[in-house]
């Protein structure tokens, strides 16, 4: 229809906001791209509607279905990258998810975190240094939450007591820091709402790989969000939302019962990760709970 986008775009003209004008002007012009490229029907403009309309009626408080579509559709990690791009030698990030749920218990270093039993019990533990120099950042703060053996995080659990599998740590001044978790198991995301039916709708599987999540705090760096993935894991070439980057595989080494490593209260056999976190200088930044997914 000649003239229709431009009529749209002028109509921001008035705005004293330049970047709403921007964003609303691009967004718009993306949009009527998209809908006379594809010759959007009438029914599909309607089915689209319709799920918009599910997304916000299944989204609540615990529920957060638009940033599962921001998720799936590789959306978070674009801006993501867009807003963090990292000097080299500095850990990379990934998405936050729904499962992050701030106030975790501060613990001491080598604490174990499970909070009851299940799964193969996992000794994770590192270094947290400046990407730049190498040198240790002591002081600085280790977030972390994982999921169990059953594939819940603690939230998501409700015969899991809240502290389950999430902790904090405080870095040590030669930048250690290690806890017992257990070996993370694949889970699938979300999937009874319209995500889960545009998944089942494309062909997609709704599951992402073995994780464990972390947010690394320290002042004078940029707040790290990301995971450690188990480079043995299944579905990491296919990740429902996107989220693995090559260079945070790490390996879960096995070790047998006997293994006279073991840390205190480590009964069986038990893994061992590694890993190691570089962090980029620059300002911190809040990190918004993304909406939790019960
Ligand atoms: C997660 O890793 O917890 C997650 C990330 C994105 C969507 C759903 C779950
Ligand atoms: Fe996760």
């Amino acid at each position: 229809m000649p003239g229709l986008t431009d009529d749209v775009v002028a109509s921001f003209a008035g705005s004293e906001d330049a970047r709403l004008r921007e964003v609303l002007t691009s967004l718009v012009r993306h949009l009527h791209a998209f809908a006379a490229e594809v010759r959007l029907t009438q029914a599909e403009w309607q089915t689209g509607i319709d799920v918009l309309t599910a997304t916000g009626s299944i989204t609540d408080e615990r529920r957060q279905e638009f940033i599962l579509w921001s998720d799936t559709l590789g959306l978070s990690m674009l801006v993501d990258a867009i807003g963090h791009p990292l000097p080299e030698g500095a850990t990379e990030s990934t998405v936050l998810g729904p499962f992050f749920v701030p106030g975790s218990p501060l613990r001491e270093y080598g604490a174990d975190i499970r909070e009851q039993a299940g799964g193969t019990p996992a000794w994770v533990h590192g270094r947290v240094l400046d990407g730049g120099t190498g040198e240790p950042v002591p002081g600085a703060e280790l977030d972390v939450w994982q999921n169990g053996d059953n594939r819940l995080y603690a939230v998501q659990d409700p015969d899991a007591p809240e502290d389950h599998l999430r902790g904090r740590f405080r870095i040590r001044a030669d930048g250690s820091f290690a806890f017992v978790g257990v070996r993370p198991v694949p889970y699938t995301i979300p999937d009874d709402g319209p995500v889960g039916h545009m998944l089942a709708a494309t062909g997609r599987h709704p599951w992402r790989p073995a994780h464990i999540h972390m947010i690394v705090r320290a002042d004078g760096y940029q707040t790290l969000v990301t995971h450690i993935f188990d480079q043995a894991s299944d579905y990491l070439d296919s990740d429902a939302v996107f989220a693995v980057k090559p260079s945070l595989l790490r390996t879960f080494e096995e070790r047998d019962a006997d293994d006279l490593r073991a840390p205190a209260g480590v009964e069986g056999p038990w893994c061992s990760v590694e890993c190691t976190i570089r962090l980029a200088r620059g300002e911190g930044r809040d990190v918004v709970d993304s909406g939790r997914t019960a």
